[in-house]
């Protein structure tokens, strides 16, 4: 069985009652919920493993344990525009990358729309809501295939 890593980043523990308008109403546990029902409904065979950190070095420490990990979706929230570091952890990965965010980046400020862990991810899913989480395990299942 294939193992995913699900990395969310700084802030997104409080999704459901940050900034609604953005992020919308659901909480980080019900959109893992969510992923977790969709994978069995699409019998997509994967185990997902969800991990949420504010910590810039707890992420690093879970990127540079994740080895044994067959895929990564990783919605790095403001680390995503700052964090030289992470981009560096991610470099050391062999499996494929997702990069995902519930806002459209390129509708924001413009301080959103840089990406440093685009040039390392194979792709980039942003403004879909929670539904980017879902389109994520999509396209890496599609990237899992191949
Ligand atoms: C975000 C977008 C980031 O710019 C922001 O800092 C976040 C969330 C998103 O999912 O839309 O915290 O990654």
């Amino acid at each position: 069985m294939k193992h995913v890593l699900v990395i969310n980043g700084p802030n997104l523990n409080l999704l459901g009652e940050r900034e609604v308008d953005i992020y919308g109403n659901k909480t980080l546990d019900s959109i893992n919920k969510e992923c977790e029902n969709f994978i069995e409904k699409q019998n997509i065979k994967f185990k997902l493993v969800f991990f949420q950190s504010n910590s810039e070095n707890q992420i690093i420490e879970k990127i540079q344990n994740s080895k044994s990990f067959h895929g990564l979706i990783i919605n790095a929230a403001a680390f995503t525009h700052t964090s030289i570091a992470i981009h560096d952890s991610l470099k050391l990965v062999n499996f494929p990358i997702v990069e995902v965010h519930l806002s459209n980046l390129y509708n924001r400020e413009e301080f959103r729309q840089k990406s440093l862990i685009s040039p390392i991810a194979c792709g980039i899913i942003s403004g879909f809501g929670s539904e980017v989480y879902k389109l994520g395990i999509m396209a890496l299942n599609l990237k899992l295939q191949k």
